[in-house]
């Protein structure tokens, strides 16, 4: 294999103008210093234009991942490499890498996004980085023109992670706060004097775009002053501040989990049980509350009255079932029904009484006023499918309530042996 050992070989100098920001910049390239940082990035898939490694050294297993991802290896002359990188090491491998494209404007977010405000010390960065993309997280947002995720030292912290996010820069704080509020997300700034604690934050099951600082100002009061909430991690002890590389760290998990269970809520709340029962309370608090305007009586009696007044007399436990209450409650439904007057007891039934009859003349109006009401807004053909879907419902469920006990006693269902 022919060796390079020219300083002004062409790959040679590519690689030294990718040593500084603008050749990265001009470039789209960045530079991958280290076997072990070059294996790691293309196992996880970056591209690599092409690798140097210094004649002499031996790493079988790089050569082996290189030449089966289809990267070109080129043999360099001992020592030419540290030229390319200026430091004092001695450098063995070195690679030039395709940095991904800023993600365009209109391009989609992930449902997490952070946002690092003038964070300046590389080794945050690349921490940051690492961090976020260990933890399900792709969108890095940049405020400002001089944040740097191509260096060296940011490629080294970040273990390469740099090359696998999505990174959106921004002219300026506010621009960038604009930009994610439009996109849906709830911009939550973090600070050691944030009004609320992180772990109780309330998400309400938004996108989160996490605002960290820089080491020494924090957050600025603009971007504060312009989050939907400010959220803390609290310290213990004479601490002032977490380092913003440990505080995104916690703040990312925390918050994703907060964002979980926030969602796992809001399904239960939404299941089809919870919706029935919650409409089924609503409705007889209102019926109750217009039935208070020309009596006593509540909406389960009302119904029960009504019920009879349709069938004139019923078998106690039918009545009980069309009525849809408890075993306990239906007796407290019928005393004070029997003490007016408006019920007797034959056998196991019960009947209307004339003064009941009456009762149910008065309360036929009120029961139509509010069924209107319930519906204000249906059209017919609506109220017509709203009731079919009820009562599908209902019979569904009756039909899962009595399958449970038919289930277990099936010769089909085997025991486990
Ligand atoms: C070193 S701190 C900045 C300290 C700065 N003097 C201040 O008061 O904000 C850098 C960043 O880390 C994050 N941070 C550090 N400690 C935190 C904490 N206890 N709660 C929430 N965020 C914290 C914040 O994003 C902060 O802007």
């Amino acid at each position: 294999m022919d060796v390079i050992d020219s300083i002004k070989d062409a790959r040679i100098v590519e690689a030294r103008t990718l040593a500084t920001r603008s050749g990265r910049l001009a470039a789209g390239r960045c530079l991958v210093v280290g076997e072990g940082l070059i294996g790691q990035v293309v196992t996880a898939g970056a591209r690599l234009e092409y690798v140097l490694s210094s004649a002499g050294s031996h790493t079988p297993g790089l050569t082996q991942k290189l030449q089966a991802a289809g990267v070109p290896v080129h043999a360099v002359r001992e020592g030419l490499l540290r030229k390319v990188t200026g430091g004092a090491k001695p450098v063995d491998w070195l690679a030039v890498a395709v940095l991904p494209a800023e993600a365009p404007a209109g391009e989609a977010y992930g449902d997490f996004a952070v946002v690092c405000e003038q964070v300046a010390d590389p080794g945050n960065l690349g921490t940051i980085v690492r961090t976020a993309r260990a933890l399900g997280v792709r969108d890095i947002v940049l405020t400002d023109e001089a944040t740097d995720l191509t260096s060296r030292r940011v490629l080294d912290a970040a273990r390469g992670a740099v090359l696998d996010c999505r990174v959106r820069r921004f002219a300026d704080p506010a621009r960038a706060v604009h930009a994610l509020r439009g996109s849906g997300f709830h911009i939550v700034v973090t600070s050691p004097r944030g009004a609320h604690l992180q772990s109780m934050a309330p998400l309400r099951g938004r996108k989160v775009a996490l605002v960290v600082g820089n080491e020494t100002d924090g957050v600025s009061d603009a971007v504060r002053d312009a989050a939907d909430l400010v959220v803390q991690i609290p310290m213990a002890g004479a601490v002032e501040s977490l380092n913003v590389g440990v505080a995104t760290g916690i703040s990312i998990y925390e918050l994703r989990m907060r964002m979980i269970l926030t969602m796992l809520t809001d399904r239960i709340r939404d299941t089809l049980g919870r919706n029935l029962t919650a409409a089924s309370h609503l409705v007889q608090q209102a019926l109750d509350a217009h039935l208070r305007q020309i009596g006593d009586l509540d909406g389960a009696q009302v119904i029960l009255l009504m019920v009879l007044a349709c069938e004139r007399s019923a078998p106690l436990r039918q009545l009980h079932r069309d009525i849809g209450v408890g075993a306990e409650d239906f007796q407290a439904l019928l005393g004070p029904l029997r003490e007016r007057g408006y019920l007797t007891d034959q056998d196991d039934r019960v009947m209307i009484t004339r003064d009941g009859e009456q009762a149910v003349a008065a309360l036929w109006a009120v029961q139509e006023r509010v069924e209107e009401g319930l519906y204000a807004g249906f059209s017919a053909a609506e109220r017509t499918q709203l009731t079919d879907l009820l009562h599908r419902v209902q019979r569904n469920a009756a039909q899962l309530a009595t399958s449970v006990g038919q289930d277990a006693a099936s010769p089909d269902v085997q025991s486990p042996s």
